[in-house]
């Protein structure tokens, strides 16, 4: 009797997931159209010449045996996300720390069990295992990644990090292992750029924009210089720069709510957490 009732209420409890996912709407539409081009990389101090080349031989190692792609494939395709355990940082044992900033669907996230998972963390399970190191994730506000390894506080840095001349300066990067852009991200009703084939399209109709338009991004991210622009430093990537307001929020998905709420007009980000986000919000 007891079973009947549970598989009913399992029963009952899918029609109701179901019946919602059915009935509401998409709230959101990434403007699947790349706005830079970016290469992601894993950060070391600048002193660490050893780690970073193992870091680079690991990197091609799991390009050539088909485990990188395994990875993508556990968050792009078919395959299954692997749980990251990370170890309690202790200075006694020999342990490869690694700072990263949840958030970041799929690179990293983490659930609220404190267990990691994503294609940057299952790489950082990996390099532990042939480092022969224990595991340790400190998960940070993004903004400290860069910082807390150029410090020395933590060994690498693992956040879906784009190679800029601005952080060449304070550390130094692995090679690229991924290749990312910013997208426009809008509100699920907005066709203002729905005819748009090239950056160039987007960006005309952003430049016709004013301050009063509001565009929200991730602080300290690459999304947030191309809001506000970095063409005239030296130490830039080359962002002209847009007439919009930039409205940072610690999290990308803040700023997809405060979108959704009507607080900013648009969202910049990466290109995999734009959809991964949206795709979660729309379900
Ligand atoms: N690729 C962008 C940058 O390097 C965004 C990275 C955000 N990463 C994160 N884990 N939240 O600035």
């Amino acid at each position: 009797m007891k079973k009947i009732v549970s598989i009913l209420a399992v029963i009952a409890m899918l029609a109701v997931i179901c019946c919602s996912c059915g009935s509401t709407s998409a709230k959101v539409k990434v403007i699947d159209i790349p706005l830079s081009e970016e290469s992601y990389a894993f950060c070391v101090g600048k002193a660490d010449t050893e780690l970073l080349g193992k870091v680079n031989e690991y990197l091609a190692k799991i390009k050539q045996d088909g485990t990188f792609d395994k990875i993508c494939d556990n968050y792009f395709g078919n395959g299954t996300p692997a749980d990251v355990i990370s170890a309690a940082e202790d200075s006694s044992k020999d342990q490869l720390v690694v700072a990263t900033s949840t958030g970041f669907e799929p690179f990293e996230m983490v659930d609220g069990n404190g267990v990691y998972s994503g294609i940057d963390l299952e790489i950082a399970a990996g390099l532990a295992k042939y480092l022969n190191k224990e595991l340790v994730i400190k998960d940070m506000q993004f903004e400290a990644v860069v910082t807390s390894v150029e410090s020395g506080l933590c060994d690498i840095g693992m956040a879906g990090l784009t190679i800029t001349p601005a952080r060449q300066e304070v550390v130094t990067f692995s090679d690229s292992y991924y290749s990312a852009n910013q997208v426009l991200v809008v509100p699920a009703d907005n066709a203002e750029f729905d005819a748009c084939k090239t950056a160039d399209d987007v960006v005309a109709i952003l430049n016709a924009k004013t301050a009063d338009c509001k565009i929200g991004c991730q602080r300290g991210t690459t999304g947030a210089t191309y809001i506000v622009g970095d063409a005239e430093d030296p130490d830039g990537y080359g962002f002209a720069g847009l007439p919009a307001t930039k409205m940072e929020y610690d999290y990308a998905a803040l700023a997809f709510t405060a979108m959704i709420n009507g607080e900013v007009d648009y969202v910049i980000v990466d290109d995999a957490p734009a959809n991964a986000i949206s795709k979660a919000i729309n379900q």
